[in-house]
């Protein structure tokens, strides 16, 4: 075989080696020889120009020049924490996943939380989905979860993310706003693409201002595929529980809390878990038989702005994260983590969700630059609990020494054929329709409005009366006549009641809805949760 070589102290456990902080009784320079002075710089005499040859200055400038990455292109604002996950074992008949088969199985996890479009000083309470990723350390190889606080999202194929994104961030011309929905390319593009209606609601709710990251909800998004000994699948969407309960802020205490506190979320973490005060989900699916259509009560599972409404396909409770370590260095932890969709564990398979499938190709893509070259998997933070014995060699800021001559298999110099495992990943082997090439969607994914409003009619009068305001509020910022005319359109396609109160809120005159509005049930389950913890 070909032993993994990579042993930087604390790699295993993801704790930063403190081999190189300010620990022993001297400091050196980092090639560790010891310096007598490191406050002034090598100068030809006391008023003299500093001197080329001053190699303890240069290094020390020149790392810090070069101490900054670039920030994520998305979700560059956050905060984490390590924790824990326990397998409740109740998904042991759904999936051959060891970390949630195994009935009080413990698996290491780190969690970013995050906004996702402002820059990563900018504040925490702005309005906006927030990002929930959490990276399952297991025993069979890292798993990655990398979901949102809200159950759908802007646009149904990957092809678009771009687009939303460049709308939605500051305007090019003036790098406004830095961190809000209020300005006009965000609701040109939400209002010329209704699809983004539905994700849209959810940000004007008060979904979009939480208290803490403690008392959110996590969603997947996407419907995934599971599949158990029995190679018997099923489809699922990933749910995480909060034990506080799903509570937000209102508008002026975001105001308050954002202007004498920024960081009031990522304070608000890291001083809950140093006290002591652990936040806690639960895991939760909602389960799908795998049939052709991939549709469950009409609802097409692969169209990411659709949910499942908790009534028709009830969470089922499947493990508990508690959140129990704060960051040891915030950079390496929390800047270098490196999310991934692909990062599967047999068990768990994706789907033909065209959001989530190109997904697969950004992540990877994006941190080649981020984390400069194609070894961020050895960054400690990102380093697989499971034993590593993979043929990938060199290339930018190699830690390992590897051993052995020949990473091909077959060979014959190194041990034959190493490595495959009857217990290793299997793609599920579903059928790929025999279809024309076509750069098209699916006739369901042309439903842009019922489940808008079905969210609408879900809400309280309390919560109803936030989101009139929230739109009023962020439709006032748009200087543009015909955009905050196309959106009130939107709104009367959802609900005449929500367009004219928004519409009398900007003086305007509401609009008639384009054709009949679908009859929808109202849900009230899409606005409680947490009602079903169990006790510990
Ligand atoms: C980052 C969630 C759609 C590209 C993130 C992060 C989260 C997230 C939570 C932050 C990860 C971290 O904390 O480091 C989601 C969800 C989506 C979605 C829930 C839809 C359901 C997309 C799509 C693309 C995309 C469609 C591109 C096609 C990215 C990129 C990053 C990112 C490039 C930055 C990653 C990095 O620099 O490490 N996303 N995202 N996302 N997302 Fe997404």
């Amino acid at each position: 075989g070909q032993p993994d070589t990579r042993t930087p102290t604390g790699a295993e456990t993801g704790t930063p080696s403190t081999a190189h902080g300010q620990q022993g009784p001297y400091l050196t320079t980092a090639q560790g020889a010891r310096l007598r002075d490191t406050d002034h710089s090598l100068k030809a005499g006391p008023r003299g120009p500093i001197l080329l040859q001053d190699h303890h200055f240069r290094e020390k400038i020149t790392h810090f020049d070069h101490e900054r990455i670039p920030e994520r292109v998305v979700h560059a604002r956050g905060t984490g924490a390590h924790g824990v996950f326990t397998s409740y074992g109740t998904a042991a008949n759904l999936t051959r996943a060891g970390f949630l088969k195994e009935k009080g199985k413990e698996t290491e996890v780190f969690v970013r939380f995050s906004t996702v479009l402002g820059s990563r000083g900018s504040a925490d309470t702005v309005r906006d989905t927030r990002g929930f990723a959490t990276k399952f350390y297991t025993d069979e190889g890292t798993f990655d979860l990398v979901g949102n606080n809200m159950p759908v999202f802007f646009v149904q194929d990957a092809i678009k993310f771009p687009d939303i994104i460049h709308a939605a961030k500051p305007h090019p011309d003036r790098e406004i706003p830095q961190a809000q929905s209020a300005h006009d390319t965000f609701w040109d593009f939400v209002s010329l693409h209704t699809e983004a209606q539905h994700h849209t609601i959810w940000n004007m709710s008060d979904r979009g201002i939480p208290r803490s990251y403690r008392m959110m909800e996590g969603f997947g998004v996407h419907t995934f595929r599971l599949v158990n000994d029995a190679d018997e699948t099923v489809l699922v969407k990933f749910h995480w529980k909060p034990k506080l309960g799903v509570h937000s802020q209102v508008w002026e205490e975001t105001q308050l809390t954002g202007g004498v506190d920024p960081d009031f979320h990522r304070r608000d973490l890291y001083d809950a878990i140093e006290a002591g005060a652990y936040p806690e989900w639960e895991l939760g699916l909602q389960v799908f038989p795998d049939t052709p259509d991939e549709t469950f009560a009409g609802i097409d599972l692969l169209d990411p702005t659709k949910l499942v409404p908790e009534e028709l396909a009830p969470v089922q409770r499947v493990g508990k994260l508690v959140l129990n370590r704060t960051p040891t260095n915030f950079f390496a932890e929390v800047e270098q983590v490196a999310f991934h969709l692909g990062n599967l564990v047999p068990g768990i398979d994706v789907t033909n969700d065209p959001l989530l499938q190109g997904r697969l190709f950004s992540y990877v893509d994006t941190q080649l630059t981020r984390l400069a070259g194609p070894n961020f998997h050895q960054i400690p933070i990102n380093r697989p609990h499971a034993p590593v014995n993979d043929m990938l060699r060199d290339g930018f800021h190699q830690q390992a020494v590897h051993a052995g001559v020949a990473p091909y298999r077959p060979n014959s110099l190194d041990g034959g054929n190493p490595f495959t495992s009857d217990d290793g990943f299997v793609d599920v082997p579903v059928r790929v329709a025999e279809a024309p090439k076509i750069r098209a969607n699916p006739v369901s994914f042309g439903d842009h409005f019922s489940q808008v409003r079905l969210f609408w009619q879900s809400m309280s009068p309390v919560e109803k009366e936030h989101i009139v305001r929230a739109y009023t509020f962020e439709l006032g910022k748009v200087y543009h006549q015909q955009i905050r005319e196309r959106q009130l359109q939107c709104l009367a396609n959802i609900d005449p009641v929500l367009c004219e109160q928004v519409a009398t809120g900007l003086g305007m005159p509401a609009p008639q809805p384009a054709g009949e509005l679908p009859e929808v049930a109202p849900s009230p389950a899409l606005s409680q949760v947490g009602e079903q913890w169990p006790s510990d």
